[in-house]
């Protein structure tokens, strides 16, 4: 298994760092946060008492998505670093039906977590960090969190399947980084340099996409799909419950 106290996110300043420019490093990231609101409004929006799960939640910009949508919902956030944790309180100041626990996804596969009915689970760039083994049983976890017919949508970081795509996916990536600088006038670290970060840094374990969403089905996940595509980056989800397919013709 994995162990976060040896990976960079308990480092202060390479969360720092990441919080400070995932608008940079992260293709189309507020695209991807709308695609989770709609997801959002168009399944979950309109039912009583709606409670979220919000799985490696960082400062807590997911939840604060959401609660653009429904300020009526309950949240959980829970990350393994009690930085992050206190950045997330700071970002939902006067926020007041949130839950805030310290665990890592590891003790959430061995343990699961107290609450086991939520309407929706969600996770923004954080399953990557585990291996495909743990995340096919995370998924699993977060299966039995979920009430019947409830949701799972994750925004992350995938394997290109092949090494020619993987060769253009990194481009796009760069490119993407460069213009993005421009516009923000941002700080000028070489496109180049946060690639080779994230190609190098052994907390960084993606899988391919189509064996995410097999593990998914095989966790009991219905509806398990893409939603959303941009060389590497990707939003992907399913529905708690068996699928129904429409017999054919
Ligand atoms: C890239 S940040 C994403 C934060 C936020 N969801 C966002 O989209 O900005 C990854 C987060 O996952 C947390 N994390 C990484 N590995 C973890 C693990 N094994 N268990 C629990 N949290 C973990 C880190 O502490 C960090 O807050």
């Amino acid at each position: 298994m994995t162990d976060f106290n040896n990976t960079r996110w308990a480092d202060q300043e390479f969360a720092k760092q990441y919080r400070d420019n995932a608008n940079i490093y992260i293709v189309e990231r507020q695209r991807m946060f709308g695609i989770m609101r709609s997801f959002f409004r168009h399944f979950v929006s309109g039912k009583k008492n709606i409670r979220v799960l919000d799985l490696g939640c960082g400062d807590g910009i997911v939840t604060r998505n959401i609660l653009d949508v429904d300020n009526s919902i309950s949240a959980t956030l829970v990350d393994a670093s009690d930085d992050m944790l206190e950045k997330a309180k700071e970002r939902l100041k006067g926020f007041e039906n949130a839950d805030y626990i310290k665990a890592t996804f590891q003790e959430i596969i061995e343990d699961g977590l107290p609450v086991r009915d939520y309407d929706i689970v969600l996770s923004s760039m954080a399953i990557h960090h585990l291996t495909m083994d743990e995340k096919s049983r995370f998924f699993r976890a977060i299966n039995a969190q979920l009430r019947p017919d409830g949701h799972f949508i994750n925004i992350d970081v995938v394997l290109p399947p092949t090494d020619i795509l993987d060769g253009w996916y990194m481009k796009i990536w760069e490119e993407w980084m460069t213009e993005k600088r421009a516009e923000l006038k941002a700080y000028d670290e070489p496109s180049a340099d946060v690639i080779a970060r994230y190609k190098d840094g052994e907390e960084n374990q993606p899988d391919r996409l189509e064996d995410q969403l097999d593990a998914l089905r095989a966790a009991g996940f219905r509806d398990a799909d893409c939603y959303y595509k941009y060389g590497i980056f990707v939003v992907y989800g399913g529905t708690k419950g068996e699928a129904v397919y429409f017999p054919d013709i």
